[in-house]
């Protein structure tokens, strides 16, 4: 791919239109988390430091009701980006009109604003119109018609084809950011040439979410390591009884079939061997470790155990490049969450380019303070998923000239 770099662009002077991806967690107008406004700070730092007029946009949530509107409107973002930017973030409660286009006209060099929700588009006059995540041909004309270059750094919306990002890339001259440009790098490095060994680790609670990446990672990683609530189904389709554990029926001999995959490419898949059992879905209740062939019928599996993390750290030794996406186990609750924990430092102590494919990992990561030890943390959930599975990000293709 040939894709313009923010560094390419004129910047001075100039009407900066930047699609970030501020779609962050907010609870009673709070930002839970903010990893995402911090991840395009430099984006926007290198626009405001070389004179550039910076005109954000950004969805947040979905629209599908006027009363979205009134929790999903992106001012409380505004007031966090200015917080971080140290300076006024003029914040512009329409899309699109008059009032978008002064404040557009008033912008001085080195200045910013940030309009309201790309995704209020989607919803008009008491119905959905879906102008926005149909990528409305004259809404993203009309956007790129605010700016004179436009910059992509909203990898978390990249596999959408929205006017927001695809639609506006179609008329002005476009370049990726320094974040869209990282995960490039790292995830698109992981798909397309991977420094050898390639260890995978995948969890999460459903195999059915993971299919895609484990057929694509099976052509391309040395190992693959299966942890959390989707280990049940591959050790179920081992024979094992996994008691009452997450199963997915109608998925069984699908993951025998990978299973059989991986041995004929000669890549090891390899799953945990105790499991951190108890009898009801809670934290304050019994629970025990217990081997993988020694479960009861009336228990169910909530983390991998001692075990198992001895093994996959062993089993990581030596990797060059490793890519992890998903929990080991229900780490939200406390005494379920040494699996996760476990994995999060054994993969932090490698000698590697360490990769956090999104999602509940990054968010873990995070939380255990361990973000600044991983090569890259990815701000994508579906995005960075569907492009470790190979699949081609409108909003990265849409760069592509
Ligand atoms: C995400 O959080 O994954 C992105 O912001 C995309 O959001 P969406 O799934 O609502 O398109």
């Amino acid at each position: 791919m040939a894709i313009k770099n923010i560094e390419a662009l004129k910047i001075s002077g100039k009407k900066v239109l930047m699609r970030v991806d501020f779609n962050v967690p907010i609870k009673d107008g709070v930002i839970t988390d903010d990893t995402r406004i911090r991840a395009a700070l430099p984006s926007i730092n290198y626009v405001l430091k070389n004179g550039g007029k910076a005109i954000l946009i950004s969805h947040l949530g979905r629209i599908k009701s006027e009363d979205d509107k009134k929790t999903k409107s992106l001012k409380p973002v505004a007031v966090k980006l200015s917080e971080h930017l140290g300076k006024e973030v003029k914040f512009v409660p329409f899309t699109r009109g008059a009032e978008v286009e002064k404040a557009v006209s008033e912008l001085k060099d080195g200045e910013l604003m940030m309009i309201e929700n790309t995704r209020f588009e989607d919803y008009a006059d008491g119905q959905e119109v879906k102008k926005e995540s149909k990528c409305d041909e004259e809404l993203g004309k009309y956007w790129a018609s605010l700016g004179d270059v436009f910059i992509n750094d909203a990898f978390g919306t990249a596999h959408r084809k929205h006017a927001s990002n695809v639609g506006i890339s179609q008329h002005i001259e476009s370049a990726a950011g320094f974040l869209l440009d990282k995960e490039i790098k790292f995830i698109g490095g992981v798909v397309d040439n991977p420094q050898k060994p390639l260890i995978a680790i995948l969890g999460g609670a459903k195999v059915s979410d993971k299919i895609g990446v484990i057929e694509s990672l099976i052509d391309k990683a040395d190992k693959i390591i299966i942890g959390g609530g989707m280990m049940f189904t591959f050790l179920k389709a081992m024979g094992k009884n996994i008691g009452k554990s997450l199963l997915e029926e109608d998925k069984l001999d699908l993951a025998k079939s990978l299973m059989d995959k991986a041995k004929s490419k000669g890549v090891e898949l390899i799953l945990p061997v105790d499991t951190i059992a108890a009898k009801e879905f809670k934290n304050d209740t019994e629970f025990r470790t217990v081997s993988c062939d020694e479960m009861a019928n009336d228990e169910m599996g909530l983390d991998i155990g001692e075990a198992s993390i001895k093994l996959f750290t062993e089993k990581l030794a030596g990797a060059k490049t490793v890519v992890w996406n998903g929990p080991m186990g229900v780490f939200e609750m406390e005494n379920y969450a040494q699996g996760t924990i476990g994995v999060c430092k054994a993969i932090a102590s490698l000698d590697a380019i360490t990769i956090i494919g999104g999602g509940d990992s990054a968010a873990a990561a995070e939380q255990l303070g361990f973000a600044d030890k991983f090569s890259h943390i990815s701000t994508g959930g579906g995005a960075s998923l569907e492009y470790l599975e190979g699949k081609v990000l409108p909003g990265i293709a849409a760069l592509d000239k």
